[in-house]
């Protein structure tokens, strides 16, 4: 099997045999939903029925076939049933489901690639089975290093759905934690840099990271009561809409972080492994955090996520009782182990970084040929095209990212919504005859919605 496994299965899509959502998709969406409550926007937006994945390819349950540009939610980044990591699974599902948290001889293997693959003496793990609970572990890891109790983290990130993880982000108004009392306490929120929409910026209207970290110091100084376990974010706003920080903001945190003894904690639950062409979005900056939080690609779709912090501080996970039932089970291991090898075999950190590049280019000049995309962003593949009223004032358009997604979907692309900014996570197996095509529909599918608009 080389790296081309995926391709034959990708002949001839998109295959559409009805109109989208088809007729079974309908009825069997209809059904579930008898029961079925609690469904996301993207569902809701389009509901179709999913029976089979294999590379970058999806079919649903109308025999239609599907370009994949969301990889589940960020998570099938080496595209679905990959036979290597399929086939490790199964192996341990044959053998060994479960031995709560004994040694196995495949966790032992996936620690030492582990320790080997991420930076610094980042190779203090526990695992566990959803990116909510690696991140609620490692703010209970963060108090337990540092012997302090207060959290920063940043406007419009996401850690996740446990209040402890709903705590360090943006509380949505009409969900039931805003009834109140809402927010931990002890958790602050800040604003961190979005190059488009600076909350700071210099006279000729750039964005300005020093102001940030004079307005952080500032902060720590006048709001908080200076036990600051750790400053908690996103290396990239994944949710908030594929937004990069400037290359100068995380080496100046980890500066600020420092100064005031405060740990960095670095939820690549949705940037790690692989999807921004390096192992961690924040190897980009050559900043090594102190805890990190690992999730969705790390297991190529099955259930295994991370928490890992430095050497030196190993002996806080002794105090934060760090062991669940299905973290690092013999399946979870294998799926994780196979995945790092196959990014390694198939060189898919340079393929996501390549083909990334291809995305940029063809984005940037879609970005000169419509009035309505104000920005376009992204590092490898973890992209996004952010949509705006007028480029002047940047009013954002979210009927516009509505219809732009759903209509892309008719035309067969398999992808996410968010308000107004498009996001796109393609399987990182993908090169650029795809996301030329991907690109393709999106673009064909603005150009209607400016047309339905009047622009
Ligand atoms: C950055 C980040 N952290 C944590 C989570 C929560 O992960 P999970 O949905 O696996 O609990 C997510 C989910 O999207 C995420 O994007």
């Amino acid at each position: 099997m080389g790296k081309d496994w995926w391709k034959e299965s990708a002949e001839g899509i998109p295959h559409l045999v009805t109109n989208l959502p088809g007729p079974e998709s309908k009825a069997m969406h209809e059904r579930t939903s008898k029961y079925m409550h609690g469904l996301s926007g993207q569902v809701k937006l389009f509901p179709v029925c999913f029976d089979e994945g294999y590379g970058i390819t999806l079919t649903d349950v109308d025999r239609n076939k599907y370009l994949d540009f969301s990889s589940g939610i960020y998570v099938t980044s080496l595209g679905h049933c990959h036979p290597k990591i399929s086939d490790a699974i199964a192996y341990w599902a044959k053998r060994l489901m479960n031995a709560h948290d004994f040694t196995t001889p495949v966790k032992e293997k996936l620690m030492e690639k582990m320790a080997d693959v991420l930076p610094g003496k980042l190779n203090a793990i526990q695992l566990y089975s959803d990116g909510t609970a690696a991140v609620e572990a490692g703010l209970r890891a963060a108090r337990a290093i540092s012997g302090k109790h207060e959290f920063i983290s940043c406007f419009r990130d996401f850690h996740g759905k446990t209040m402890g993880a709903v705590s360090c982000a943006q509380m949505v108004r009409g969900d039931v934690l805003s009834y109140g009392p809402t927010r931990a306490p002890g958790f602050y929120m800040v604003p961190r840099p979005n190059p488009y929409r600076p909350t700071f910026s210099k006279p000729d209207g750039t964005i300005d990271t020093d102001r940030y970290i004079e307005f952080y110091e500032e902060f720590i100084q006048e709001a908080t009561v200076g036990n600051i376990a750790a400053f908690v974010l996103e290396p990239v706003q994944g949710w908030g809409g594929s937004i990069f920080p400037p290359d100068d903001f995380f080496p100046k945190l980890r500066v600020l972080c420092d100064k005031h003894g405060i740990l960095l904690m670095d939820d690549e639950v949705l940037a790690g492994m692989g999807r921004t062409g390096e192992w961690l979005t924040m190897n980009h900056w050559d900043v090594i955090p102190d805890i990190v939080t690992l999730g969705k690609s790390f297991g190529n779709g099955f259930p295994v996520t991370a928490m890992v912090v430095s050497e030196e501080n190993a002996s806080a996970l002794d105090k934060i009782s760090a062991s669940s039932s299905y973290g690092g089970n013999p399946m979870a291991c294998a799926a994780a182990l196979a995945s790092i090898e196959v990014i390694e075999e198939e060189d898919l950190l340079n393929n996501a970084t390549r083909v990334g590049n291809y995305f940029m280019k063809r984005m940037n000049e879609m970005k000169g040929n419509h009035p309505i995309i104000g920005d376009v962003k992204g590092k490898g593949m973890l992209l996004g095209i952010e949509l705006v009223k007028d480029k002047a004032t940047k009013e954002p358009f979210e009927e516009a990212g509505k219809l732009v997604y759903q209509k892309a979907f008719q035309k067969g692309l398999a992808w996410i919504p968010a308000g107004h900014i498009l996001r796109m996570s393609p399987p990182i197996i993908m090169d650029e005859k795809y996301a030329e095509m991907g690109l393709q529909m999106i673009e064909e599918a603005i150009t209607e919605v400016e047309k339905e608009f009047g622009y």
